[in-house]
């Protein structure tokens, strides 16, 4: 099984979670993308859902599924969000924004009773860290954000390449918040609390991608099938 089979395998295990008349949030990402196909071939057979699209690629994507869409202004409160990751561990910490969503990803799922991350399992680590984590920035004072940042993480152990996230034509990357994102390789972040805690003191940055105390459930799909990781009392 390839990864892209993996991806659909979690996504489809993630339809568990879903009951008629639900709220749901939509994540970002190839992963996601491969469960919001999946909803949308639920709502085509009558599943009655009203969903919440973390980016305005998920949002085109459900739009043209014809999956009812409404917004957290509309409706503040969700029952479940299904999205991917970019790493997890067994704690069901995660990193997240590889694909700039980090943002209305942390919202969504911080509005929603419940977050199921679904993955392949090259995306569970022991330590966090060896995927570059995502912060969003304002545009204003990058540069003074940038060293902050730096300052911030050496005094939490992290030590790394920081630097800014650029489109393949060289223009940076803009979130759909129209900030920029920062990626910061560490390597290893062995205090993932106190990181997210010192990152969020530059008032620069507006989110960072650790989500910590988050995710209720990881469903990572691997060679030798499903493995459902649950938070106590998830
Ligand atoms: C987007 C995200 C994604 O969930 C993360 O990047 C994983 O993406 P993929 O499923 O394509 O590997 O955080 O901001």
């Amino acid at each position: 099984m390839d990864s892209d089979e993996m991806k659909s395998k979690a996504a489809q295990k993630a339809m568990d979670y879903v009951q008629n008349g639900m709220k749901l949030g939509l994540g970002t990402g190839s992963t996601a993308a491969k469960f919001v196909d999946l909803v949308g071939n639920a709502v085509a057979g009558g599943l009655d859902v009203l969903c919440v699209p973390t980016s305005v690629a998920t949002r085109d994507q459900a739009a043209a599924l014809s999956i009812p869409l409404t917004t957290l202004e509309q409706t503040p409160h969700l029952d479940v969000t299904v999205d991917g990751a970019d790493e997890l561990d067994e704690h069901l910490r995660l990193v997240k924004g590889g694909g700039g969503a980090l943002l209305r990803e942390k919202i969504v799922a911080t509005s929603s009773d419940k977050m199921v991350v679904i993955a392949d399992d090259s995306k569970l680590v022991t330590v966090l860290g060896q995927f570059p984590l995502p912060i969003e920035v304002v545009q204003f004072g990058l540069k003074s954000s940038l060293m902050a940042i730096e300052g911030m993480a050496t005094r939490v152990g992290c030590v790394g390449e920081i630097k800014q996230r650029m489109q393949g034509d060289g223009t940076p990357y803009i979130t759909d918040n129209g900030n920029f994102i920062i990626d910061a390789l560490f390597g290893q972040i062995k205090k993932p609390e106190a990181l997210s805690e010192a990152l969020m003191q530059v008032p620069g940055v507006v989110e960072n991608g650790l989500f910590l105390g988050i995710a209720d459930v990881a469903i990572i799909a691997g060679q030798d099938g499903i493995t459902t990781l649950e938070i106590d009392g998830a």
